[in-house]
This record gives C-alpha cells, structure tokens and sequence, in this order.
C-alpha cells in the first residue's frame, strides 16, 4: 500500500488514547472509538481523562489538525480504517487469576461483524498466549461475506509516566502476523518509527503475545530478586542498597529495575504475572512459569514489612498512631492507583488502627476512590502535621527533596520510614529524625562510634 492507511484505535484508556493521538502526531488519519461517551467528550474537547505527561499537550496539538477525532460510533470506525488497533483492557478476573478478556471478545466482535471490506485488525493488549488464533477463527465466522479481514498481535510496551516516549521512541516492534500483507500493512502504519531505525521483530502472533508477558515477568522478577535479597539483608544486617548499587556496575546484569523498596504494582505487572500463571497450568507448562508465583509473594511480603517497620518505630501497637502516608499511586508521575503497593501499605496500616492521612500529589482523588475510609490531606504539611511517623511509599520529587527540617517542625515525632530507599538518611540523621528503610539496618546512617 503506497497511500498511508487509514488508522481506528478501538478503546481509548491509557494505551488507546495514547496510540491514538501519537499515530495521529506522525501523519495519520485516525479515529478513535470508545464505549464511554463521557470519556470520548473528553477527549475530542482536548481533555485526557487521567494524568500523564505530555501526552495532554500532543492531544490538544493534534486535534487541532484535523487528522484525530474521537467517537462512539463504531459503524464510522468499521467503515473508516484500513488498520485497526484493538486496545482495550484486560483486567484481572474476579475470583481467578486469569485475565478477562470480554473487552478484547466484545472489541473484535463489534468490528468483525461491521467491516465489509478488507482490512487488518491488530491487537494490542496484553493477551494470554493463544488469543489471537481464536480471535482469527471468531472474526472469520463473524463477519459479513465479502470482508477479507486478518487480524496481527502488536504488543506495547508503554511505561506510566513515559507513553508518548515510549510510543513514538520505541526500544523494538514485535509484529505478529500471519501473511505478507499483515506485514506489510504493519510496516506502512509504522513507517516513520521504521525509517528512524526502530528494530522490527517479525514472528507469528503467539510468539508475539508471549514477548509481551515474557517481558513483563523478566521485570517483575528483577524487581523481586532484589527484594528477595533485602529480606536477607535485614536477617543478616547488611544494607541491600549497597548491594544493589554493586551488582549495577556489572553491565550482565545492569541497575534498572533492581531498585530495592516496596516493590511493583499498576495496572500491568501484577496481573500480567498472574495471567501468565494460569495461562501456562491450562497448557501444562505450570511447573515452568511457578517461579513467578514467588516473585509474587516477595513483592507482597514488602508491604508487611513496612507495616512492621512502622510499628517498630512507633515502638507499640498501632493503635492510635497518627502516620503520615507519602504516596498512593503505583509510582511517581502517576496518577494510577490500580494495585499500588503505596495505597495498600496505607490499607493495612489503618486496619490495624492507626490513624492515617494520606497524601499523594496527583492521585488523591483515585485514592479516594478506592479507600474512601483513609485521610485525606491537600498537601505534604497537612499531611505530616502532628504526625507520630511519616512513611514514603511513593518516590514523588515532593517528597524525596522535601527538607527534613522543615517537615520536622510539623511532625509530632521525627520518625521516617523509607518504603522506596530513596531519601537522603544523612540529612534526616542531621536533622534528628530516627530513620528506617526496607533491607537497611537500623543503624544505618547513624554515627559511627
Ligand atoms: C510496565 C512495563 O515497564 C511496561 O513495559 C509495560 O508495557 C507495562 O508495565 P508500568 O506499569 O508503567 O510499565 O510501570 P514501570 O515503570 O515498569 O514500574 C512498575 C512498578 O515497578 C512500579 O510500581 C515501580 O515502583 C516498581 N519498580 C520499578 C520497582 O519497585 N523497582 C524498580 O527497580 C523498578
């Protein structure tokens, strides 16, 4: 195909919106369809409903355009594009491990049974391995005679807090397809990312459903190996971010995602793993994938370890103990609070009575959402006014270059617990507060006699 195709993005979240506006930014005609009519007004009026940088200002610039439009109409979707990105969600089952995929079922349904012409339909979201050969059998039984439709797996690798980069900067594509065609439609409706020399991988869709979860578990179970040794250290006395900062420097193994806290959460990772799980006990294949069940359990057991630590420095029962909760999203520069270790710290503490006020700089309000039983404070001193400990559970800039003397006149008691390894121990020992962080000893930071 010389002329570019036309582009649909199906399901506008977080990684629809962003497909949508940056296939849009590179030249494309695109529309963009949801069931969410509110979600949609939003959209087409410049407006992202959830917090994510840059990606607000590259709506805005391609709407103005004319090459971006937003819609409820999947008739005007089906009849328009010549590729179709399916990117909707795949949550976590209720009651189970595996992942639901109605979203995925409804989106390819809706779309086979209207386009009647030929045309690419290429999933994006994060699939157990197998869907798509399913997927290829339903669209085939569903739609209209005279359409010719294939469908591609194209998995994303987008990062919260990094998408726009992510998606016109991509590391590798990984296209899985069946035909020459699939290809080569895949290969128009990249070209630009193709001709600044992003790697292509070119494999069937199985292959590439699996790159995605395979991706997601190898991170997570970084994560967790280093959480893993932060449990050692705190049996043995040593300090894991020492450890970690000396596995670093060997390039085999390399720093990034091998920073030791509290752990991995969002609306990826955790369920990803879990999904991988089940998907792999239906193949037979579970004693090769159990492991991950591990990495599961040592990044949860991180946040009864902060509990403990507070409890610890409080130097009682928790009964009553005014904390000071930092953070409630998954991660900083998010306002994403699905599975977020943060937030759940925030839960047990209050369950075991303390009285928590929570403080987020972007997530309060989906934190509210969520546990409308916790505190809320409108800013960092409210929150840590007339508090017994302070605990960081999310690494926000706020907080880690927050001054310990200023917050120490607020506070009740000069206690820190560090839940993300990431504040200065030297200033807040200078400053008088007593300092504890995950996988460091208690003394750490403190005097050498
Ligand atoms: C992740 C993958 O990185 C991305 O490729 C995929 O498409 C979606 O899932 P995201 O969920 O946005 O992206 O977050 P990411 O930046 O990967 O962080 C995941 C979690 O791991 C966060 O809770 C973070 O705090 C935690 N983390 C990350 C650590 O605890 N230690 C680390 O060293 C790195």
């Amino acid at each position: 195909m010389n002329i570019p195709p036309r582009i649909t993005v199906i399901g506008t979240g977080y990684l629809g919106a962003t497909q949508a506006v940056c296939m849009a930014h590179l030249g494309y005609e695109v529309v963009a369809v949801d069931v969410d009519p509110a979600k949609v007004a939003a959209l087409a009026s410049g407006k992202l409903p959830f917090f994510e940088p840059a990606l607000d200002t590259l709506l805005v610039e391609t709407l103005a355009t004319g090459r971006l439009r937003f819609t409820t109409d999947f008739d005007l979707a089906a009849e328009f594009g010549d590729v179709h990105f399916i990117c909707v969600g795949t949550p976590q089952s209720s009651g189970s491990d595996a992942a639901d995929l109605r979203y995925v079922d409804a989106a390819f349904g809706e779309l086979a049974r209207r386009v009647t012409r030929k045309a690419l339909l290429v999933g994006k979201s994060t699939v157990p391995v197998g869907t798509a050969d399913r997927l290829a059998e339903r669209i085939v039984e569903l739609s209209p005679a005279g359409a010719e439709l294939e469908l591609a797996w194209n998995p994303e690798f987008l990062r919260e807090g990094f998408a726009v980069e992510d998606t016109l900067r991509p590391d590798r594509l990984v296209f899985g397809v069946r035909s020459a065609w699939a290809e080569q439609m895949l290969r128009a409706a990249y070209s630009p990312l193709l001709a600044a020399g992003t790697p292509v991988v070119v494999a069937d869709p199985a292959t590439a459903e699996l790159v995605k979860v395979a991706a997601n578990s190898f991170l997570a179970t970084k994560i967790s190996f280093i959480n893993a040794m932060a449990e050692v250290c705190e049996a043995a006395g040593a300090d894991v971010s020492l450890l970690a900062k000396a596995l670093s420097y060997d390039d085999r193994i390399g720093g990034r995602f091998l920073k030791p806290g509290l752990g991995f959460g969002g609306g990826c990772l955790p369920k990803d793993i879990r999904a991988f799980r089940a998907r792999a006990e239906e193949l037979g294949v579970s004693a090769a994938v159990a492991f991950l069940h591990e990495v599961d359990q040592i990044n949860l057991r991180r946040r009864s370890r902060t509990v403990d630590l507070v409890r610890e420095l409080a130097g009682r029962s928790l009964q009553g103990v005014r904390v000071a909760a930092l953070g409630a999203a998954f991660k900083p520069d998010s306002d994403d609070v699905r599975d977020a270790p943060a937030l759940d710290v925030a839960r047990l503490l209050y369950l075991e009575g303390a009285s928590v006020v929570v403080y987020d700089p972007q997530a309060n309000a989906n934190a509210h959402r969520a546990y409308p039983d916790l505190d809320y404070a409108d800013t960092l001193g409210e929150a840590v006014d007339g508090a017994d400990v302070v605990v960081l559970l999310t690494e926000w800039a706020e907080f880690v270059t927050a001054d310990p003397e200023d917050m120490g006149v607020l506070v009740a008691q000069r206690r820190i617990v560090d839940g993300r390894g990431a504040l200065d121990v030297a200033r807040y020992r200078a400053a008088g507060w007593e300092y504890r962080a995950l996988g460091r000893p208690a003394e750490v930071g403190a005097a050498r006699p």
